[in-house]
């Protein structure tokens, strides 16, 4: 049935008869969100070209219902959930001369996978060990809600709030990280766990490069994420000019991505509010931004802040500290709290106030100032993060 709607709308979609915005190209957008593609060469649809390495089939494997990943194991230390992937980079985010930025865990037939994820470590790899500069570290795949409301926050309402070089001397320095795109132009990252995604668009397309192994007009390399000649020289659909994952696609991706509204609060507590303010929380966690018709409440002032050694991520992204991360935003907590899904960039802190605890660097004020706080204030504030 899917497969029938999909081969339908491209149809519709090459003859022109719409283009992104509106209903239907959401409604296209969510079935290719869902879509496991396979390996070229392709059979009946267009834009086939998983691979020949991958992480997963399909977006919606790894962003399961749109919630946050669970972080669990199994007993032989194995994730049982796709969403956790192991980054690679040296110090300064290039990748790893052979493994590139991510490890691919599966490949098409005929094909062997880089290696498997064990103990959070890569393991059997298949081309050697990883060159000696490469460092590396676990990502867990995020609640991808409200997104669209995050891409309305005017770049000027997220620069206010930035101060690099810490002049108001309160500790904490938030940073833009700008991207300079092909043409030389800078632009605000606000996607992905280190801010460097300027829209939903090029953050897909990013997904569909490292995590699915295709092309796209952004990421043209079609054999993705790999640098053997194996790799390189396997079958690929597409072609150059022509990438495995049409633009006008990708758009109607971002285009549901969009739409989805922001998680709503399950409850709130206006004691915890005050002190999640008074306790220094609030600096980061910005509560309300401006946006076209009103305001939201992420908690995030999408800044990079560096939060000290403890949160070492290993790899990187070029122009970003390995112990640099986006503020995360806490709306949503209570679905991931929820879905026992672990909260940090790897999902290593299992609740609210674990995951305080682990605040050094920019974070340290605010982890001494809540651990100073009577017991029945720490209740309440993290009641508040916890009804989120
Ligand atoms: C193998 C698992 C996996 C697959 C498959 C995957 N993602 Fe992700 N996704 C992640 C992880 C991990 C991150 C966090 C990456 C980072 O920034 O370090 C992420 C981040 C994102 C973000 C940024 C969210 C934010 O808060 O800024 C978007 C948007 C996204 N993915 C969309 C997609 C789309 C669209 C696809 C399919 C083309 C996709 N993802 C496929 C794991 C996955
Ligand atoms: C200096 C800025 C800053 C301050 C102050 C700060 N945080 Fe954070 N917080 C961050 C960043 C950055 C992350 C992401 C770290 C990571 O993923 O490893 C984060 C992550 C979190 C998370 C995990 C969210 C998730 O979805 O995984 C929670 C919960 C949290 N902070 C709560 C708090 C509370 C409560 C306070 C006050 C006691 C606080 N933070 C103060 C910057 C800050």
């Amino acid at each position: 049935m899917k497969r029938l709607f999909l081969a339908t709308a491209a149809v519709l979609i090459a003859s022109g008869a719409f283009a992104a915005g509106g209903d239907l190209s959401r409604a296209i957008g969510k079935a290719l969100f869902e879509r496991a593609w396979v390996p070229a060469p392709s059979s009946t649809l267009a834009n086939d070209g998983l691979g020949p390495l991958f992480n997963a089939r399909a977006c919606s494997a790894c962003h399961v219902g749109l919630d946050r990943s669970p972080s669990a194991k199994d007993e032989k230390g194995e994730f049982t959930h796709q969403g956790m992937v192991l980054k690679l980079s040296d110090a300064q985010g290039a990748g790893d001369p052979v493994y590139g930025l991510q490890l691919q865990t599966s490949a098409a037939p005929g094909f062997v996978p880089e290696g498997r994820l064990v103990a959070s470590l890569a393991q059997d790899l298949n081309a050697g060990p990883l060159a000696p500069s490469t460092r590396s570290g676990i990502r867990s795949a995020p609640a991808l809600r409200g997104l669209g409301r995050l891409t309305e926050v005017p770049d000027e309402a997220i620069l206010a709030k930035a101060d690099p070089d810490d002049k108001d001397g309160d500790g904490i320095s938030g940073r833009v990280n700008w991207i300079t795109d092909k043409n030389g132009e800078k632009r605000l990252g606000r996607f992905g766990l280190k801010a460097s995604g300027a829209n939903l668009i090029e953050q897909s397309e990013v997904a569909f490069s490292l995590d699915l192994g295709m092309s796209s007009k952004l990421l043209t390399a079609r054999e993705g994420d790999c640098l053997t000649d194996i790799c390189r020289n396997a079958p690929h659909g597409g072609t150059v000019d022509d990438p495995e994952i049409r633009h006008d696609l990708v758009a109607m991706i971002a285009d549901y991505l969009s739409a989805v509204p922001p998680p709503a609060p399950v409850s709130t507590d206006p004691k915890g509010a005050r002190l999640f303010a008074s306790t220094g929380c609030a600096s980061c966690h910005t509560p309300s931004l401006p946006v076209m018709n009103g305001t939201i409440a992420p908690h995030t002032d999408l800044l990079l802040h560096d939060l000290g050694a403890e949160l070492d991520g290993g790899a990187t992204e070029p122009g970003v500290a390995a112990t640099e991360w986006r503020t995360a935003p806490l709306w949503g907590l209570s679905r991931a709290l929820s879905a026992k899904a672990g909260l940090l960039h790897d999902g290593r802190a299992a609740s609210v106030a674990d995951a305080v605890a682990l605040h050094g660097g920019e974070g340290a004020q605010a982890r001494s100032r809540f651990g100073e706080l009577p017991p029945e204030d720490q209740a309440a504030l993290l009641r508040y993060v916890e009804g989120l």
